[in-house]
Order: structure tokens, then sequence, then C-alpha cells
């Protein structure tokens, strides 16, 4: 793997980083990065130390009383040069991703894509940090609105998107004035390491330091617990499962401190009586199967009209068969392993369950023997109300069911706890819009002859109900990295009080 030397990872990895170089933390325990494809270690990480991690954030501290003071377009220079290193980088870092993580190298290259779209975007934003000035009531005086940054800003990113989720949240803060402290998942340590690595050699060459921080917990999530309580951090931005996100967002709310929360979906697509199947059929496909499943975004939900059922389903079934499983480094590979041998185990668990309330499979359903954490495309038909298809599995399994009239759809689509993303296939311009509608998806992510998953950058990304309502990248992603003030400032010489109130001495 000629791409690790590339990437500066090395037999064993130091954990913690503001800068230059890592501390030598060599007590707190390892992780093993494991390849997922062929179980073989890629190498290791020390997990940092509670003292380490203290350093951490007062350099992170340190960095943020300078680094406010630059003006933004320069802050943005720094990470245009971030965008440049990763152009370079690409390459490696898509196979990193695509070998630590499991995901297909094109999916891998498209994630380090999504970090250096990031970075221009925020480059650009640099220089749009605007706020509004507005006309006082009161003579003589002026009024405006300015934004300022909030301080050290956390990240806890999770396996699925190593390292773009860290992207979309390190580059907006940084260009805000913030400095950034990272957690990266203790199942995807390595590429965590490699983006420190690649931010250093940018930070050196600028003469800064603590401006991105990383450092690494293992399972037991000791330093995230720490990590979340900090009051040091003024901005906590987490990636993960609704049930670990809900803890999070409390212990942050408990310290008045705001967070930003990316949490589970379960996202469903219709196809309308009227859908363009040549369209829908590999839109679904991509998006169930694609990253295995793996996404937040993927889809997990099928609604199909009846009138077509008969000739769709067993269409997909089909398709569900061509897809080449293997490893993920290999070019005509469509879908990789699982994380782990315990996402394996929650596939069977849910295969198992939707069978016992009912279900039947129709593709897959089996994980597949040998090396590596491999399980089939799992399509299954199935009632929405049933628990096991409210419930989000991080696996290759997408549950069919269907209706009859358009209100029904929706009521089916709407009725998940989570609320990320949905997709309708039609050509009928009024289920389309009433789809898109306030009546239509309840979702952060509604699209339109486009599947679930893939969202662009340009949008925002996040999601309602138990998604958890955060929102990360898109128009005004920055105003979520800084804190607003008012200034009022009186130039005359007769001062006057707000609302006409007089008070004379
Ligand atoms: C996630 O799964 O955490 O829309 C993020 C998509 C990607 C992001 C997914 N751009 O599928």
């Amino acid at each position: 793997m000629n791409f690790l030397s590339e990437l500066g990872i090395q037999d064993i990895n130091q954990s913690a980083s503001w800068g230059d170089g890592y501390t030598d933390t060599q007590d707190a325990g390892v992780i093993e990065s494991i390849n997922p494809a062929t179980g073989e270690l890629i190498a290791k990480v020390n997990v940092t130390s509670e003292k380490d991690y203290d350093k951490v954030m007062q350099h992170a501290e340190q960095a943020f009383a300078e680094w406010r003071m630059v003006p933004a377009p320069v802050r943005g220079e720094l990470v245009r040069q971030m965008a440049d290193a990763l152009r370079v980088h690409k390459d490696a870092l898509g196979s990193l991703v695509s070998a630590e993580m499991g995901k297909i190298k094109a999916e891998g290259d498209g994630e380090v894509q999504e970090m250096i779209d990031m970075a221009d975007f925020a480059v650009g934003q640099s220089r749009m940090l605007y706020g509004k000035t507005m006309h006082s009531e009161r003579p003589e005086h002026r009024m405006y609105e300015q934004w300022h940054p909030l301080g050290v800003t956390g990240v806890i990113s999770a396996f699925n998107f190593p390292v773009a989720v860290w992207s979309w949240n390190a580059f907006v803060a940084a260009v805000c004035g913030n400095t950034v402290v990272w957690k990266p998942s203790p199942k995807t340590p390595l590429t965590g390491v490699a983006v420190q690595n690649i931010c250093n050699k940018v930070l050196e060459k600028n003469g800064y330091k603590g401006i991105f921080c990383l450092f690494i917990d293992g399972e037991e999530n000791k330093l995230s617990q720490k990590f979340i309580e900090d009051p040091r951090v003024k901005k906590m931005s987490f990636t993960g499962s609704s049930e670990v996100g809900r803890m999070v967002g409390m212990k942050v709310a408990e310290r008045m401190c705001k967070s930003l929360l990316e949490l589970s979906g379960n996202n469903a697509l219709i196809l309308d009586e009227t859908a363009d199947l040549d369209l829908a059929v590999p839109a679904v496909v991509f998006g169930a199967v694609g990253t295995a499943g793996q996404r937040c975004t993927s889809t997990r939900r099928l609604i199909v009209h009846k009138s077509i059922a008969d000739e769709v389903i067993p269409t997909i079934a089909n398709a569900y068969q061509q897809v080449k499983i293997g490893n993920p480094l290999d070019s005509d590979t469509l879908m990789g392993p699982l994380i782990d041998e315990q996402a394996v185990k929650n596939f069977e668990n849910t295969v198992a369950k939707a069978k016992e309330a009912g279900g039947e499979v129709l593709a897959g359903g089996k994980r597949i023997d040998g090396k590596g954490h491999f399980v089939e495309p799992t399509f299954i038909r199935a009632e929405n109300h049933w628990d096991i298809v409210q419930t989000e599995t991080f696996a290759p399994i997408l549950y069919v069911m269907t209706y009859d009239t358009i209100d029904e759809a929706l009521a089916m689509q709407n009725h998940s706890k989570a609320g990320l993303s949905s997709a309708i296939f039609t050509r009928d311009i009024k289920n389309a819009e009433r789809f898109l509608s306030a009546i239509g998806s309840d979702c952060g992510i509604a699209n339109v002859n486009i599947g679930t998953s893939g969202a662009e950058i340009g949008g925002a990304f996040g999601g309602e109900k138990e998604t958890g309502g955060g929102r990360e990248a898109g128009s005004d992603a920055w105003k979520a990295y800084m804190r607003r003030q008012t200034n009022t400032i009186f130039w005359g010489e007769t001062p006057v009080l707000a609302q006409g109130i007089k008070f004379d001495l």
C-alpha cells in the first residue's frame, strides 16, 4: 500500500497533534486499524492520554486568541492551501478511506473531492461573512449586526464519512476565525491521522499551530465524554446515531453550549405510477447498496405504487444480483464490506427480525463467508409499521412496500422518527409539487428524480426530528460557527432613548 507512505502513515502512529508533529502518548492503549475487506492490520494508532488531550485543548485556545484577529480572507488563504494539498493527495487519501472504511475507491475519491469542494466553498465564504446594517429609529444613530467567531469548535465524526464530515465543519469554522479540535471515529483513526498530516504541513508552511488539532479516543470513549463536557469547547458538532446524539445534545445544552447534530436517517424513496424506471432503478440500487448501505442518507424504504409493483420489484431484485461485491480498491467493485463483525451481526439480526415479522426476502439476506465483513445486498418485502422497518440498520437492506394514493405514500414516508433524506420519482408535476410542499416530505432533504444519497455541499445538509436538526455546508452554514452582535453607535449631540422613553435627570 504505497499510499500509506505518501500520507505519512507508519506502523504505529502517534495520536494527538496541534500542528508541529505529534505528542508521544504511549500508555493510553492502542487502536488497530483493520482493513474490513481482508481482515488485515493496516497500522496502529496510540490512543491519546488525558494529559495530551489537555495540551491539545490548550493549544487550540492559544491559537484562537490570535486567529480570531487574522482577517477572514487571510484565513481563507490557509484553507485554499488545504484544498491544494488535498488535490495533490486525493488519490492516496481516497485509497486510504477505501482501505480503512471499506467504501469503494470511487466513493473514497469522491469523499476527498467533497473535502476539496468544501474548502473552495469556504474560501469564497471567507469574503462573505456578511452582517446587515439597519436604520435606527433614533436620529444620528448607526446600527448594524456583525459576526464574531465562537472559539474552539469540536468535531466528533463517524466512520462512514471519515474525512468529509470533518471538512464540512472544519473549513467553514476556520474561515470564521475558530480553531478546530477533531476526534475521529475509533473505527477509522488512520484517515484522521492522514488528514492531520496534510494539515500540519500547511500550518507549518504558514507559521501556524493549533488551528486544526486532532486527538484519538478508544472504543470506550473516555476522552469523548470529557470533550463533550469541556467548557473550553464553544460548539460541538456530532455525527452519529440518534441514541448517542441525544446524550451529546443534552450534555452540551446543560452547559449552555451550542451543538450541531447530524444523526440517524430512515430514508424513503417513492416510485409513483408515472416514474421513469430507467432513471429510478439505478438510483434505488445506488441509494440502497452504495457504501454498503452505511450512509446516513442510504435508501432504506422503497414505497411503490401498486400498479407498477409487479414490474418494478422483480426488476430491482434482479439488479441486486448484478452488484459486484469485492475488494473496494478493485475498480469494478460496486459494493465493499461492512465496517466490522458487529455490523455483520446487526445485519443478520435485522434480516432475522424482518423475517419473523413476516418479511419476504426477495434478494440477498445472508453474510458472505470468507475473509472480510461482507454481506449480500438485501431486498425485503415488508410493511412500514413494523418496528424493524422503523429502525435504522447501517447495512445494505432495502424494504419495499406498496401504496394506492399519493397521500398514503407521503404518510408512509413521513411515518419515521428520523427526517433526513427523501425522494420521489415521478413525471407528474402535481405529485412532485405535493411532495415538495408543506404537506409533503418532512425531511431536511427532498429530491425529485434523484435518489436519497449523494448530496452536494452547496445545499444545507441535515435533517429534522431525531436526525437532530443540525445543518452543515450550504448557503448559510457559516452562521452556525459565529456569534452575532448588534452594535449601535450614537454620533450626535442630543441623545434619545429607544421607544421614545423620557428619562430626564
Ligand atoms: C453521511 O452519511 O453521514 O449525501 C453523510 C450523501 C453524502 C453525505 C452523507 N454527501 O450521501
